[in-house]
């Protein structure tokens, strides 16, 4: 059975606040995020908080395979910077998710957004699962990550109906089970 970790709210801004003292050690400085729809909208906003930067967004989804491997081709735009936002043009941005997980959605954007004439372009997530990639990022792109957690399926606060169990399963045994 693939194993489970639950992360709290405060688990996360405390991950993000990491994240965002990396991003601010590094040469680059970023004049935007790029939030990645939808579970990058939470954690830029909360990098925000930090970086006082602004929000631009671009939402994807995956569509799910009977394949064991995910593929590129399976990644739709559900809303892109369609037309491009001139205070961004030529502008060192920051592109920013939940999970590092197959690398494939995540590669996807990066492609896409390279085609956009920005200056510098980094790649912030939250979590880094440590496994085997399926795809890689362009060159150039800056990677940053708030930690690195092992693969097991992460169960995001966002996502909960029901917060206080949630939260209880995020105290309980170190969050995770088998
Ligand atoms: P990557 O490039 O960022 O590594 O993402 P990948 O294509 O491998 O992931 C496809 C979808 O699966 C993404 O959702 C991603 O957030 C989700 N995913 C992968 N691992 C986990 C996990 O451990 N927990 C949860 N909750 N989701 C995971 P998406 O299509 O972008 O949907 P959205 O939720 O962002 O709207
Ligand atoms: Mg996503």
């Amino acid at each position: 059975m693939v194993k489970k970790i639950w992360y709290s709210y405060n688990d996360i801004h405390l991950v993000l606040q990491e994240l965002a003292a990396k991003i601010k050690n590094a040469p680059v400085k970023y004049d935007a995020m790029i939030a990645i729809g939808g579970g990058g909208f939470i954690p830029a906003r909360i990098l925000r908080s930090f970086l006082h930067i602004p929000i631009y967004a671009v939402t994807t989804a995956y569509y799910e395979s009977e394949q064991e491997s995910k593929t590129a081709d399976r990644v739709r735009k559900i809303q892109w910077l369609d037309p491009m936002n001139d205070s961004l043009r030529g502008k060192n941005v920051l592109v920013v998710d939940e999970v590092d997980d197959s690398r494939v959605t995540m590669a996807f954007v990066l492609q896409e957004l390279a085609k956009e004439g920005f200056n510098e372009i980094g790649m912030a997530v939250l979590h880094e699962k440590i496994k085997p990639k399926q795809a890689s990022l362009p060159e150039n792109v800056h990677y940053f990550s708030g930690t690195t957690v092992p693969d097991w399926w992460i169960n995001y606060p966002w996502d909960a109906e029901d917060i206080e169990a949630h939260n209880r399963l995020a105290a309980d045994s170190q969050g995770f089970i088998d």
